[in-house]
């Protein structure tokens, strides 16, 4: 099978590559030992931010059989004044994938986010339950999905995941590491709850997910994260605890940190849909942040 993997350079693009490296340079087979045959691709090869760049990549490029979105418009706060590029990159481009998708008959892989609930929830959301974004970022990546699932309403899912962090590019825990190290004191929030998720750990589900090969024709959303329900001063603690800094964290509210994005309070989500479907196992989030933090000290 070929299958294409966008935002190559991106934390989940990049820990999708670590796997298949790590299962070694031969093509991944999967049960029916059918080679699958991976094509990671960045903005260099495909500029998610114009319709004629995306036309002219799939014009030029054999057909594929999975076609897995990593890309995104993640900056929630620069989302905000760059409204545009976001709704671009977040929904019109997905609009555009699923569009080519369909006429090629490919399965498409989306992912998505917490953000597209207003976190006012007092339980852990399920796919069924209301979405309403509060910032630009959770309104482009709902518009994503909605379109998405007009346009496929087979063969295709969406994976809403939340707090992705990972070895690479810039994330709470790294961000957390390097100020830990310079400060003696450090202010988190400790009234927005949600589950991190260990970007490893979602490139594995979508992994098995391909290799367990999806039978439901139905386009569906799932949830994904880490299991464990926290909050980000929870979370910086446990990432100073586990590589010995000797930092003060100090909870504030969101009222007392302002962003230029609103964020949801709660953003739990039930998981319990993805695990039973796949039988894809869920790993505690201290399990994952020790993995992680593991290999972020070898480095
Ligand atoms: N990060 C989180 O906390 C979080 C939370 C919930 C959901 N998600 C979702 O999870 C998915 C993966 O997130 P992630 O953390 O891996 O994001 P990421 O590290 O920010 O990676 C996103 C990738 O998208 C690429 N991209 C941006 N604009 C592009 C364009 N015009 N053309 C082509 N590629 C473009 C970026 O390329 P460059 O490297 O060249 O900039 C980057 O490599 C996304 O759908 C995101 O919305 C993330």
């Amino acid at each position: 099978m070929r299958i294409l993997v966008t935002g190559k350079n991106g934390q989940l693009g990049k820990s999708i590559q670590k796997i298949i490296n790590e299962q070694g340079n031969s093509p991944r087979s999967n049960n029916e030992q059918q080679v699958n045959d991976f094509l990671f691709v960045g903005r260099e090869e495909l500029d998610l931010s114009s319709e004629n760049n995306i036309n002219y990549y799939f014009n030029n490029n054999d057909k594929f059989d999975i076609i897995i979105n990593c890309a995104a418009c993640t900056q929630v706060d620069k989302a905000e004044k760059e409204t545009e590029l976001a709704n671009q990159i977040n929904h019109l481009a997905v609009k555009q994938l699923a569009s080519i998708a369909s006429k090629q008959k490919a399965k498409l892989i989306h992912i998505s986010t917490d953000y597209v609930f207003d976190g006012d929830s007092n339980k852990p959301y399920l796919e069924t339950d209301k979405p309403n974004p509060i910032n630009v970022y959770g309104k482009t990546k709902l518009a994503g999905e909605k379109a998405l699932q007009e346009i496929m309403p087979t063969n295709a899912m969406i994976i809403r995941t939340s707090w992705v962090y990972s070895e690479y590019g810039n994330n709470f825990v790294k961000t957390m590491l390097n100020l830990g190290k310079e400060r003696d004191e450090l202010n988190v929030v400790s009234d927005q709850i949600g589950s991190p998720t260990y970007a490893t750990d979602l490139a594995g589900a979508i992994l098995e997910i391909i290799d367990n090969k999806d039978k439901k024709q139905s386009t569906e959303i799932y949830h994904y994260s880490n299991e464990g329900e926290i909050s980000w001063y929870d979370f910086a603690k446990e990432i100073f605890e586990l590589v010995d800094i000797r930092c003060a964290v100090k909870p504030i509210t969101t009222q007392q940190y302002p962003t230029p994005a609103r964020r949801p309070k709660n953003t739990l989500m039930n998981k319990a849909k993805i695990a039973k479907t796949f039988s894809v196992g869920i790993s505690d989030w201290k399990e994952s942040l020790n993995t992680c933090i593991t290999i972020l000290k070898e480095q």
